[in-house]
């Protein structure tokens, strides 16, 4: 089991640099020591001040409580026709996935994640051929491996937002279609977490699945560092308002569901 990426004291930092209220301010408005906030970001589960605190931020107190409580993580995802890699970089783990055609045996890979060789492994033993290489994101951690894994796997195209472009990959923006066998995908910009950030919404593998990057992450989003307010208007746009049962594959953490991030994702207090 993939471990939640982030929990209460994770949300409250992102949300406090998005809306660029330090731990003074949060001090002064709630009437507490600046050591009382200072403990909550390390963690510390004074469960009335992080309701406090929810509410300055326009964070759902109920769901974050919950993240505090460590009492949720989404049920195990498992179907046919998509795979995560879960990989250490430096100190944390990062995801990579992988989705295929079971007539064809054509495969699109998603981020590379820090190792090559467990995909290619896994694609060989599958008998899969990797058609396309798409790109969440640029940052480091999103395509560690990405000349590895293209020298492995025959040089296929790879796909990245146009904002983020590189050398000698193939340039997208938002609505790009592209087909394989039984699977088609059409790209969304969520950019807010990184420039070019780009969701891929795919048919094929049985249910709808949304390869999403760094934008949403099971309980939790990966954080506007380019923009707070971005992130959280297209994150809202454009995968909030997928269908309930939509599989969101996160860069970091354990799948979800636009459902269960409904019901648990306390960045989205209007559900
Ligand atoms: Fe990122």
């Amino acid at each position: 089991m993939i471990e939640l990426e982030d929990f209460h004291e994770d949300i409250l930092g992102k949300s406090m640099r998005g809306l660029s209220i330090g731990k003074n301010e949060m001090a002064e408005r709630l009437g507490v020591q600046k050591s009382d906030i200072e403990r909550i970001l390390q963690g510390g589960a004074d469960l009335k001040l992080i309701q406090s605190m929810a509410c300055q931020l326009n964070l759902d107190a109920t769901k974050l409580l919950i993240a505090a409580a460590k009492e949720w993580v989404p049920a195990p995802i498992n179907i046919n026709g998509l795979k995560q890699f879960n990989h250490p970089f430096g100190s944390m783990l990062v995801n990579a996935f992988v989705t295929w055609c079971d007539e064809t045996k054509k495969a699109w890979i998603f981020d590379t994640g820090a190792m090559a060789d467990p995909i290619t492994g896994f694609l060989e033993s599958n008998n899969l051929q990797v058609d396309a290489i798409f790109l969440t994101h640029t940052h480091r951690d999103h395509i560690a491996c990405l000349s590895d894994l293209m020298q492995k796997t025959n040089n296929p195209s790879v796909y990245v937002h146009e904002l983020e472009f590189l050398e000698g990959y193939n340039p997208i923006t938002e609505g790009f279609l592209h087909q394989c066998g039984s699977l088609s995908l059409q790209a969304l910009h969520t950019h807010g977490h990184s420039v070019g950030g780009t969701t891929y919404k795919i048919n094929g593998p049985g249910k709808q699945v949304a390869i999403v990057g760094d934008a949403v992450f099971a309980g939790s989003m990966g954080g506007g560092m380019v923009s707070y307010e971005d992130a959280l208007r297209t994150n809202r746009e454009k995968i909030m308002t997928l269908p309930d049962e939509t599989i969101l594959c996160p860069g970091h953490g354990p799948m979800t569901t636009v459902r269960e991030e409904k019901a648990y994702n306390p960045f989205f207090p209007e559900f």
